[in-house]
């Protein structure tokens, strides 16, 4: 298929059918993503605090669920699971009606999906401080919640599998490749990964021990990574670069061999996480060079992104929300091109278990995951709600710069940080002997806590100001009626 027809696809099509999406549940996951954004954030806030004041734990006064290893699961989940899941969940379900130009499948199970992965969320956030984890990381969710979200992402699946088998037209536009892969993927993850036998309603033996646990967990956390900060967030991109752009993509060609090259690759590059451990050596290095290889198929994404700007290189001189969707690409670009490298195993002796991966990993979800989340839910929420654009202009604007310096600010800190622990632990004194002890490394990362601090507040700021924006959009909708019915657009040569 051309450019150009996979293009016309993306929300005109040659007839003029008159009838509805199923717009409630995307209203409804866009809004609470913005409230999750700031409760996730604010968390990552106060954690980035307590490093630089330990008092902040709170210990003296007996309050362990406030301690940072209580918050600090609670600080991921509510970032990638809560923020990043609503976003996910509201823009796949836009982008696969206007593209299949069909409605939602099974409305009901779709409106399930939202309250279900709400429930998930709260128990999460009720759970976590109080303890109650399973210890695997980005997977603390102990068994009974795992087996909601196994039910909320089935629903999500039939939902989702199911307006495609609806649509209206042949083709599958490329973005729904993506959330597809990103759906299944997921789901073969969470359930393998959290396979367990319970003892009692909150504890859970996994079934996994010894170095296949640390295999499957790593397995499991690095395509949470692939899937779900980058396939799923790869959909969005290739539905809304165009779109706020009036571009076609830049090549559909290169879209489906991203595709293909980067599902392909991500699932065997997890055990650069296990360099150096009882890892038997050959399967690190598999993981090495697959994560390597892992660097051309992302940047030929980022790549398909940015160029699709081309011949209109100026609109990012006005428009800030296309602004927010392009620079998040950069970051991608950055921070696929810093993963490879530190998967190199003498540059990971340095990196790991240092701060230099909080730096990695804050320009990967600040940087990608954030702004482009931020961007399409710009996009979103005033066709949503009935309205021509945000209800501030001026505040998008400032949200981008607070929320981009904000984002330098942390990971050049935590990239010196990282560097100055991963050198000071290897320093060797003239005797052979180790010439720093560990808490003077910590004492030398303690400015660079204060500077990220900073940084990350500024982020923070940033997501407060759009919630503010949001909230006077939202409103102004609501108080000029009901939102008006979203016709099936009729034809239009550029994006309807
Ligand atoms: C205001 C913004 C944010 C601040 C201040 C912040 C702060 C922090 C802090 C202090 C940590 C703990 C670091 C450590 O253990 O040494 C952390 C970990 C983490 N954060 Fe954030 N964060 C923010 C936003 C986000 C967002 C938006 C995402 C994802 C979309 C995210 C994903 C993560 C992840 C995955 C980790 C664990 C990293 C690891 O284990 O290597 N953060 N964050
Ligand atoms: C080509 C792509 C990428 C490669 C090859 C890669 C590679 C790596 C490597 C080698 C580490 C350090 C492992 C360690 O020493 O413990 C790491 C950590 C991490 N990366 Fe990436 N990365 C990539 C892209 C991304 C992106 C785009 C994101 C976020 C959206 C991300 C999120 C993370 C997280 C959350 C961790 C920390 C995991 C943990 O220890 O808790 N990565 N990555």
């Amino acid at each position: 298929m051309s450019a150009i027809t996979a293009d016309a696809q993306m929300g005109s099509v040659s007839d003029a059918r008159q009838g509805v999406y199923e717009d409630k549940v995307i209203r409804q996951f866009s809004v609470m993503a913005v409230v999750w954004g700031v409760v996730g954030m604010l968390v990552g806030v106060v954690i980035a605090a307590q490093m630089l004041w330990p008092a902040l734990n709170l210990g003296q006064f007996g309050l362990e669920w406030f301690s940072f290893g209580r918050l600090r699961p609670l600080h991921t989940n509510a970032v990638i699971f809560a923020f990043g899941g609503c976003v996910l969940f509201a823009t796949s379900y836009y982008v696969v009606q206007r593209t299949c130009q069909t409605k939602l499948f099974l409305p009901q199970l779709a409106a399930f999906t939202f309250w279900g992965w709400q429930l998930v969320i709260v128990l999460a956030a009720i759970t976590l401080p109080l303890g109650l984890t399973s210890g695997q990381e980005y997977a603390e969710l102990i068994w009974p919640i795992d087996i909601l979200i196994t039910a909320v992402w089935v629903s999500y699946a039939i939902v989702f599998f199911g307006t495609l088998a609806t649509r209206k037209i042949n083709h599958i536009y490329v973005a729904n490749w993506f959330f597809g892969a990103f759906i299944l993927a997921v789901a073969l993850l969470h359930v393998v990964n959290s396979l367990a036998v319970p003892t009692g309603l909150l504890h859970a033996y996994s079934l996994y021990s010894g170095v296949q646990s640390a295999m499957i967990q790593w397995w499991y956390g690095h395509n949470a990574v692939g899937f779900f900060l980058t396939a799923g967030f790869l959909g969005i991109m290739y539905y809304f670069i165009p779109k706020q752009a009036e571009r076609p993509i830049y090549s559909y060609r290169l879209s489906i061999v991203h595709f293909w090259a980067l599902i392909f690759t991500y699932m065997w590059a997890g055990p650069h996480h296990l360099h150096y451990t009882a890892l038997p050596d050959w399967t690190q290095s598999i993981g090495m060079v697959f994560s390597l290889i892992l660097l051309a198929p992302s940047w030929g994404g980022m790549i398909n992104g940015i160029m699709t700007l081309s011949g209109a290189w100026h609109k990012l001189r006005d428009d800030p929300i296309l602004r927010f969707l392009i620079v998040s690409l950069s970051f991608y670009g950055m921070s696929t091109f810093e993963g490879p490298m530190m998967s190199i195993k003498t540059v990971n002796a340095l990196s790991h278990y240092t701060d230099w991966t909080i730096g990695h990993v804050h320009s990967g979800a600040l940087g990608w995951v954030g702004l482009i989340s931020m961007g399409a839910l710009y996009f979103l929420i005033p066709r949503l709600f009935g309205r021509k654009q945000m209800y501030s202009i001026n505040a998008i604007e400032l949200h981008f710069w607070i929320a981009c310096i904000g984002i330098v600010i942390y990971i050049a800190s935590m990239w010196i940080a990282g560097v100055t622990q991963g050198l000071m632990w290897r320093a060797l004194a003239d005797d052979g002997t180790l010439a720093f002890t560990f808490s003077e490394s910590v004492r030398a990362s303690y400015p660079f806590y204060a500077i990220r601090l900073i940084g990350g507040t500024m982020y923070f700021a940033g997501m407060c100001i759009m919630a503010w924006n949001v909230w006077m959009t939202v409103r102004a909708g609501l108080r000029a009626g009901p939102v008006p019915q979203i016709k099936i657009p009729a034809v239009s040569p550029a994006h309807a």
